[in-house]
């Protein structure tokens, strides 16, 4: 049984309990992160604390802990679960005012719950998955106008997993007038010669953590990176595509609808970066 961490306690995860008022099970009102474990150790720490304080700002959230603390929690629950390679999942909702109300409550009475719970992966870093790649259809992007808030409100990416799934896929590409705006839960690239072609940050996509990352390491090994909006068209005619995420690194993707990129295989720069990301995140992990 797993060892989580509720509201500043260490409990056994059959222990932990949240109240049916909270606002994160009534009303998607919470935020959330997602950390890589990797040789046990944490990689990309600071980025995911420093996007955490920026979704609980722009939500008016306030935090229930302090950044040092939280570095604490998330390398006791990696200890006290024996995580060699996995992930830590972290989410902050606004607390349970004790009935259901749409106005927020106010935050001296009712205080923020946090939740943070591991997930044992072992194997992560070696996926057979990047070795094969893998395939997205296309889906509208029905989602709200604030994706760059990385809250709890997961329905319809959850949605777009399983028609994914329906149609034979691994995920799916959202696409907003004609443009793919990111992956159902990653980041979304494409490339065409030398160059590496993805979505600019705006309220449009999560920027995501990795993504930033995997750009500046790019840059660092020459390769041109170019930050723009691009069709879906673009996509299915590109050399070759990828996604990012924290929970997947750099995958390379291989077919996008019909389209069948390359030789249907990884080509020559996803699975470089895949290599590059993971020798320099696994150097730098805290
Ligand atoms: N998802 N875009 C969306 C919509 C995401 O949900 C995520 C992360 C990303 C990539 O961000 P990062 O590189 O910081 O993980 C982009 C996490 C992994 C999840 O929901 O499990």
């Amino acid at each position: 049984m797993r060892t989580v961490y509720l509201n500043g306690d260490y409990m056994p995860e059959n222990e932990a309990q949240v109240s049916i008022f909270d606002r994160g099970f009534l009303m998607a009102d919470g935020v959330y992160e997602v950390t890589s474990v990797l040789g046990g150790k944490l990689i990309d720490f600071d980025g995911h604390a420093v996007r955490l304080q920026r979704s609980l700002d722009a939500l008016e959230m306030q935090s229930p802990i302090s950044k040092e603390d939280l570095l604490e929690v998330h390398r006791e629950l990696v200890r006290a679960n024996g995580i060699d390679e996995g992930m830590i999942y972290l989410q902050i909702t606004r607390g349970a005012p004790g009935d259901r109300d749409f106005v927020f409550p106010d935050p001296e009475t009712t205080p923020p719950t946090i939740v943070l719970f591991t997930q044992n992966k072992p194997g992560l870093a070696n996926s057979p998955a990047a070795q094969k790649g893998m395939k997205v259809i296309s889906i509208e992007d029905i989602r709200w106008g604030r994706r760059d808030i990385k809250t709890v409100q997961l329905l319809y990416p959850s949605m777009g997993k399983m028609m994914a799934k329906k149609a034979g896929a691994d995920d799916a590409w959202m696409i907003e007038d004609g443009y793919v705006t990111e992956g159902t839960s990653n980041n979304a690239y494409i490339v065409r010669g030398n160059k590496i072609i993805t979505r600019a940050l705006s309220n449009d996509i999560l920027h995501g953590i990795t993504r930033a990352a995997v750009l500046r390491f790019a840059q660092e090994a020459q390769m041109e990176v170019e930050e723009r909006n691009f069709t879906i068209d673009e996509a299915k005619e590109a050399d070759e595509a990828f996604i990012t995420s924290a929970s997947t690194f750099v995958m390379p993707v291989v077919q996008i609808d019909d389209a069948v990129l390359g030789a249907g295989v990884p080509g020559r720069v996803a699975p470089r970066l895949r290599e590059i990301y993971l020798e320099e995140s696994i150097k730098a992990a805290v």
